[in-house]
């Protein structure tokens, strides 16, 4: 069994709205139901759970209704993202399954991005979703002088989802919460750190599997659900997800 967890506990500080940003509206939809729709659609996924931020899980549940036919539960987030995340494997039982966690405000995901992080977990008890870096990623150190430039061929983006098999998750979890140390990750960031024994597995992103993070993150999300609906259909998915990219670069000069 497979469960989809839609990490939409957060307020969006950094967009600085009234709303948390997954309420807002993008090609006709709010970028909330996108993410559920997708996950909801996926053949890969049996059930599917949305974590929201606090006091909105009301006006989330008339918002969803019972269109989704996965979606078994509405849960408020916590204050943090790992504390959203603990909150999930509360809710979880403890029969093993794989659990895919991806963050609400990355309404572009693909199928194929779906169906790559459960085959991997056959083989692996942890899978990350990762895209290569056009910039060179530099370290600074306190100074803002430049420390190091790793080598950008073994360097990748990390995106969501991020998928486990329920019990590397929870075991994880447990150790950190252990620690009074404990700083807040992602979650993959989580099992690196207290379970280092267990291999964390990359799987393929897309460039267009943005997160909505600034304002032009709106723009542009709305103009590739544009392109989604509207583009040349005999592509295929790895040349509509080129032109995606650039047309995004035309948009954003
Ligand atoms: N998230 C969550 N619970 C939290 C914080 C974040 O479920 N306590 C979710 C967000 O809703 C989002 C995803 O994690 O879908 C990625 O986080 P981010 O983009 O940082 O969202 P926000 O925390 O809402 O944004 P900001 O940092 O600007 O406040």
């Amino acid at each position: 069994r497979t469960v989809g967890v839609v990490l939409a506990g957060g307020v969006g500080a950094r967009l600085g709205l009234k709303v948390p940003k997954q309420m807002v509206k993008i090609a006709g939809k709010t970028i909330l139901e996108h993410t559920v729709s997708a996950l909801d659609a996926s053949p890969e996924i049996d059930e599917l759970v949305v974590m929201i931020t606090p006091g909105w899980s009301e006006h989330v549940a008339t918002l969803l209704g019972s269109r989704y036919g996965k979606l078994t539960r509405i849960l408020e987030g916590g204050a943090t993202r790992n504390e959203t995340t603990r909150r999930v494997l509360d809710a979880l039982g403890e029969e093993e399954c794989k659990v895919v966690l991806h963050d609400a405000v990355r309404p572009l995901l693909d199928e194929r991005v779906i169906k790559d992080c459960v085959d991997a977990l056959d083989s692996y008890g942890a899978v990350d979703v990762v895209i290569p870096s056009a910039d060179t990623i530099v370290e600074v150190d306190a100074h803002d002088v430049i420390s190091s430039i790793p080598d950008r061929n073994r360097l990748r983006r990390g995106q969501t989802p991020q998928a486990f098999k329920l019990s590397v998750l929870r075991a994880a979890y447990a150790k950190a919460l252990d620690d009074p140390y404990f700083a807040a990750t992602d979650d993959c960031g989580v099992v690196l750190k207290y379970l280092p024994e267990v291999p964390i597995k990359t799987v393929a992103g897309a460039e267009h599997n943005i997160k909505v993070t600034h304002p032009v993150d709106l723009f542009i999300a709305d103009k590739l659900f544009q392109l989604a609906s509207q583009g040349p259909s005999h592509l295929t998915a790895a040349e509509r997800s080129e032109l995606l990219r650039d047309r995004t670069i035309v948009i954003l000069g």
